[in-house]
Parts: structure tokens; C-alpha cells; sequence
């Protein structure tokens, strides 16, 4: 009986048969365990664009269908779920050391799969995936750090990117005033769509002046950035406020001093996506497909087929994505 075959964008770092681009693959290219998922839409992240390059050191499998994201549909009863549920499944091994979203179909263990909560369709799900859910985690730990809208303005950094364009509308949407710094001045009005109140060029953070302080500015922010805009801007938090951090487009080395920490009472908080456990995933998706559900999400999102994605992925990696693209790896299939 001959094997169905579906389209794939495949990556191998193998130096001898270097692949990247889309063909197609059986069912046995994929992993023969876990629950199979139609993959409706996946989305591009940065760490796909470093899943996809021989310097990213991402990819644990070669070849590899990257895509740390997918939202789909069930194909087989079985593990707890019925044929037709909609579902998503992002991080842990998906799209590093497992086959991902950048295909028609996926296999991924039932522990590691979230129900679609209602008031979100699976490409809503992953206009924000996990660029939106990083932003959901790093917007719900200022909350519990008692940063509340009315305390001051916060800061986004990287603003125009997946991470944070979600926190930038998340943010404002729940009546907090918000800076966007970003590298990108001709995305003023984007951002000012999304809910920024002020727009503040990268390189105003990303400078160092040598002082361990500066003036107070900012009442918590969400950085995914890292490197010195992260240090420069831990210098410009309020007294007790505190910093998501979750990213390193900026760099992943932090100088900074313990200044900030001991004579302003200044936290850094740690946001983790991949590895976060599956009752704080759930509780998560259902804020994001409520209260903190991101208006705009049809600006936020470019949807593209698999033959796109080469594109995209090398963008990314350079700073020169806007929103969130999503992957529907039937099209142009
Ligand atoms: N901890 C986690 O679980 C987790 C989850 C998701 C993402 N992340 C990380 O978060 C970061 C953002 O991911 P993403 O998918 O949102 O990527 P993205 O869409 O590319 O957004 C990153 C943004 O950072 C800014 N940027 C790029 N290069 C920069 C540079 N050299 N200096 C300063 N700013 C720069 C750009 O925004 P502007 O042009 O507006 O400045 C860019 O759009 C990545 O490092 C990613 O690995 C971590």
C-alpha cells in the first residue's frame, strides 16, 4: 500500500547533504510515537530562524521539520482526546529535538498538548503562539510582582518582533501606559495601532553611559531583548518594580552591577516558555483567550505557505520581522 505523503520544510545541518527547503515526506518521516495532529496553522519564532541554520544550534535532529509551534485538529481517537478536537502544542522537544509544525501532519505525546480554549481559532492560537504566549507569562509575572496600570508607565523592548508586538497590545489593553523601544522607526504607527503611547528608538537603550543608575523611568517592563538594552534598562526601573526577561536578539551576556537590585529593590524575572508546566500552560491560554486576548491580532498576523518560510526564517534572524507570520503547511503545498 503505498504511504500518503505530505509536505515538509526540512532542515539538515548535515555538512555533507545541507538541506533547507520544502519537499515531501511520509508518515514514517515523522516520530511513531505520540498523538497525530493535522497541522492547521503553525507560526515563525526566532528560534525557528536558529533551528534552521547550521549556526543556531537549535536542531538536536537531522533532517528536522522545525516549527516550535502548531495548532490542528486530532486525527486518531485515543490518549484522552477525540478525532476532530482542536488542540495546540508548543515548546518542549517540538520543532528541536522532535519534528515540529512545519509540515502537514505531527505526532506529539498527549501530556504535552493544550485543548484550543474557547474564543480562539487555531490561527488566532498562532498569530500569538509562542511569541504571544512568552509575552502572556512575562505580562502575568509583572502582575504578580503587584505592577498594576495605574503605578506608571512600563517599557517593551523589541517591540515590532513576535514577543513583544503581543506585550505591546496585551499591556494596553489592560489599561497599562506603554513605551515601545524598537529599531524600526517606519513601525511608529503599527505600534501606535497596538496600544504604545510613546515609541523610543533602540538605541537609547542599547548605549551604555557607565552609570549604575539613571533617572527613574519606568514602572516594569517586558524585555526580549537582552544584553545591554536589558542592562541599560534595569538602570531606568522605579523603585520595586521589576523586568520579564526572556529573550537575546540583543545579545545573551548581561554586565550590570547589583546596584539597581540592592538600592532600588529592583527584580529580574525569569520567563520560560518551553518547559513550562502543563497546569500553568492551561491557566495561561485561557487569560490570553480572555482578558488578555490581543486586539489587532489580524495586523499582528502574515499568513504564508511552507515555500515562504526560507524567507522568513533568514529575516528573522536579522531583526527584520513585524508581527507574526503563520505557516499553513497545506497551501502551496
Ligand atoms: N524564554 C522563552 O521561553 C522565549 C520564548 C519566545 C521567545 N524567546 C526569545 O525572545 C526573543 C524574541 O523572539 P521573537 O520570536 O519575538 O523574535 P522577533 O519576532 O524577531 O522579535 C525580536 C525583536 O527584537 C528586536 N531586535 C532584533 N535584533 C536586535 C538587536 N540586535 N538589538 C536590539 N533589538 C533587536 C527587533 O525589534 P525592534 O526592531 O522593534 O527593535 C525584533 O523584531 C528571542 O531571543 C527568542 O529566542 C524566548
Amino acid at each position: 500500500m503505498s504511504m500518503p505523503m505530505f509536505p515538509a520544510f526540512v532542515f539538515s545541518n548535515d555538512p555533507d547533504r545541507p538541506e533547507r527547503g520544502v519537499r515531501e515526506i511520509g508518515m514514517d518521516s515523522i516520530a511513531s510515537d505520540g498523538v497525530l495532529i493535522e497541522v492547521e496553522w503553525s507560526s515563525v519564532n526566532y528560534k525557528d530562524g536558529l533551528a534552521s541554520t547550521l549556526s543556531g544550534k537549535v536542531a538536536r535532529l537531522s533532517p528536522l521539520v522545525p516549527g516550535v509551534d502548531l495548532a490542528g485538529r486530532i486525527v486518531e481517537s485515543g490518549d484522552g482526546f477525540e478525532a476532530g478536537d482542536l488542540v495546540i502544542a508548543h515548546g518542549y522537544d517540538i520543532g528541536t529535538s522532535r519534528h515540529g509544525g512545519f509540515a502537514r501532519f505531527a505526532r506529539v505525546p498527549s501530556e504535552w498538548i493544550v485543548r484550543l480554549p474557547h474564543g480562539l481559532t487555531t490561527r488566532e492560537a498562532m498569530v500569538i503562539g509562542t511569541g504571544g504566549f512568552t509575552a502572556a507569562l512575562s505580562v502575568i509575572a509583572l502582575q504578580k510582582w503587584g505592577i498594576r496600570p495605574d503605578d506608571g508607565p512600563v517599557l517593551v523592548t523589541g517591540a515590532t518582533g513576535g514577543v513583544g508586538s503581543m506585550a505591546v497590545s496585551m499591556l494596553s489593553g489592560l489599561g497599562y501606559d506603554v513605551t515601545a523601544s524598537s529599531g524600526k522607526p517606519e513601525a511608529a504607527d503599527y505600534l501606535r495601532g497596538l496600544g504604545a503611547s510613546r515609541i523610543l528608538d533602540r538605541s537609547v537603550l542599547s548605549d551604555d553611559d557607565g552609570r549604575p543608575l539613571q533617572s527613574m523611568e519606568f514602572n516594569g517592563a517586558v524585555d526580549c531583548v537582552g544584553g545591554s538594552t536589558l542592562a541599560n534598562l534595569i538602570k531606568k526601573l522605579k523603585y520595586g518594580s521589576a523586568v520579564a526577561a526572556s529573550g537575546l536578539t540583543g545579545g545573551a551576556g548581561l554586565s550590570t552591577t547589583v546596584i539597581p537590585f540592592i538600592l532600588r529593590g529592583v527584580a529580574l524575572l525569569g520567563i520560560d516558555s518551553v518547559q513550562t508546566p502543563m497546569d500553568v500552560r492551561v491557566e495561561t491560554w485561557r487569560r490570553i483567550a480572555t482578558d488578555l486576548k490581543p486586539a489587532g491580532l489580524e495586523d499582528i498576523g502574515h499568513s504564508i505557505g511552507l515555500q515562504e518560510l526560507d524567507g522568513v526564517l533568514t529575516s528573522i534572524l536579522e531583526g527584520g520581522v513585524t508581527g507574526r507570520y503563520v505557516v499553513s503547511p497545506s497551501a502551496h503545498g
